[in-house]
């Protein structure tokens, strides 16, 4: 617990690396309570690395700690998996099971999950290299910025580099030079133009599903492909020198950051540590034997099994086997239960666990404790207008109760609410300000009461605005 304390903005460790605490201590960061859920993800992440560890033989036998997360809206299951993602290292995908039923559903690619997994991961690892590649990136950029100021002396008789006394014309280029590197690096030359040829490469690339024709051959070069596909044209345009600096950092990471090296790397962590994030997926469940939609979400049923169960799946990068990736499942469960998910899927969920409803308690901790709790980030808009805004802790108990009334009277929408009911607080002061000058203003208990009022105690009101 004491590491999570101190906890600075460094890099987080790789996340397989941390103890199931010192995860569920990450999450508490920013969920309040549901440890059942938080404990359940940590260990299901810890054994992936337990499994790395296990002598080859077992290895593959250790199938995923795929887990359902149950409960009502708006108490954290997106949420969990949210700040999960944020936690470096592992490529996170969430999608919406319910999208695969959407009308139009004819055997949409529930595959397509794992190909943007891998997309993810693409990213990630090539942001990771260029991040790496990013300071010596930036010297080559500023060096070809500055030949384009002014070229260096032709090589040649008479530039003869430190000797050049002899060569008063060189010398003076040399010095013109060095002041101009830097007036550079200080900005002052921030408003002149150059001329850069731009080419026009981009990643994300074409859409396209299949991987190229002999990609599986050995002597086959991700990379050499990749570039053979780019278009070769350049264009020249005239920009202001901090565009001209990005978009030759751009292409120089791009000659730098080998690609072949992006894409098996990519590969190997969407398979061993890549977790999807299927949400929604009690929309899918039903009654079977019936007829109309709930053919479509036994079919999405179906085409997610051999996904979950583990297969091969096509990717523009090359194949990736799904078996150890690991599977988190979220759904509310109100009108249709675990249990009517197809018992092959059911036997893929081992784990289920069940986020609790919130209670009143909960609102005050969710307001104030995370790091990006509502009541810090209305202060931080109020801060910036030079203001201060404090809130009294009866003031953010009362914000509770009225979240919690409204909830109880209307639909139960948990933390949810506490939006709705603190943008309805906030608005006048947010339009207000900055008129009266800096000032500091305290919602207590009674503020709260009196800004509220008028739509508490107006039943129509309350159930369009809260
Ligand atoms: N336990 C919690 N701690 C902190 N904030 C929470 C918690 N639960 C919910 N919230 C807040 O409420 C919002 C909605 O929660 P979340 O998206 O996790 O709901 P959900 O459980 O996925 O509901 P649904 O079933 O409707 O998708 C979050 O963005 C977050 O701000
Ligand atoms: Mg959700």
């Amino acid at each position: 617990m004491a590491d999570t304390e101190s906890k600075t903005p460094d890099p987080l460790p790789w996340l397989e690396e941390m103890p199931p605490r010192q995860i569920v201590g990450e999450l508490d960061r920013y969920i309040v309570g549901q440890s059942a859920a938080k404990r359940a993800v940590a260990i299901a992440i810890r054994n992936r690395w337990r499994r790395m560890q296990a002598p080859e033989n077992i290895r593959d036998e250790i199938t995923p700690y795929n887990i359902i997360m149950i409960g009502p809206t708006g108490v954290g299951k997106t949420e969990v998996a949210r700040r999960l993602a944020r936690l470096a290292g592992a490529p996170f995908l969430k999608v919406e099971a319910s999208k695969f039923t959407e009308v139009g559903y004819v055997g949409r690619d529930v595959e397509s999950m794992i190909r943007e997994l891998v997309d993810v991961a693409i990213t990630m690892v090539r942001t990771e290299r260029e991040d790496d590649l990013w300071p010596q990136a930036e010297e080559k950029a500023e060096a070809r910025l500055l030949d384009l100021l002014l070229p260096a002396a032709p090589a040649g008789p008479g530039a003869k580099g430190q000797g050049s006394e002899e060569d008063p014309e060189a010398a003076r280029r040399e010095k013109a030079r060095a002041k101009l590197q830097k007036d550079l690096k200080e900005g002052k030359l921030d408003d002149r133009e150059v001329e850069v040829e731009l080419s026009p490469q981009n990643f994300p690339m074409p859409e396209w599903n299949q991987p190229p024709e002999g990609s599986q051959d050995p002597g086959f070069s991700m990379g050499e492909w990749l570039q053979g596909i780019i278009p070769k044209q350049k264009k020249r345009r005239t920009v202001k020198i901090p565009d001209a600096r990005r978009i030759l950092v751009d292409e120089e990471l791009r000659r730098m950051v080998d690609m072949d090296d992006v894409v098996n790397e990519a590969l190997d962590r969407s398979e061993n540590h890549g977790i999807v994030f299927v949400d929604e997926i009690d929309k899918i469940a039903g009654e079977r034997s019936t007829t109309g939609p709930d053919i479509s979400r036994e079919g999405v049923q179906r085409d997610l099994l051999p996904i979950v169960e583990g297969s091969t799946v096509q990717t523009r990068y090359g194949y990736i086997r799904t078996d150890h990736i690991l599977f988190i499942a979220a759904g509310a469960f109100h009108v249709s239960k675990p249990s009517d998910l197809i018992p092959e899927l059911q036997g893929r969920f081992p784990i289920r666990v069940e986020l609790t409803p919130l209670t009143e308690e909960d609102f005050v901790r969710i307001m104030t404790e995370p790091e990006s709790a509502l009541t810090k980030q209305y202060q931080a808009l109020v801060a910036a207008e030079g203001s201060t805004l404090e809130f009294t802790a009866d003031g953010v108990k009362e914000i509770a109760r009225v979240a919690f009334v409204a909830n109880d009277k209307m639909e139960n929408i948990g933390a949810r609410r506490l939006h709705t009911v603190m943008s309805t607080l906030m608005e006048e002061i947010l339009f207000e300000l900055p008129e009266g000058g800096k000032r500091t203003i305290t919602l207590d208990a009674a503020a709260v009461t009196e800004k509220l009022k008028s739509v508490v105690e107006n039943d129509d009101l309350r159930r369009y605005i809260l």
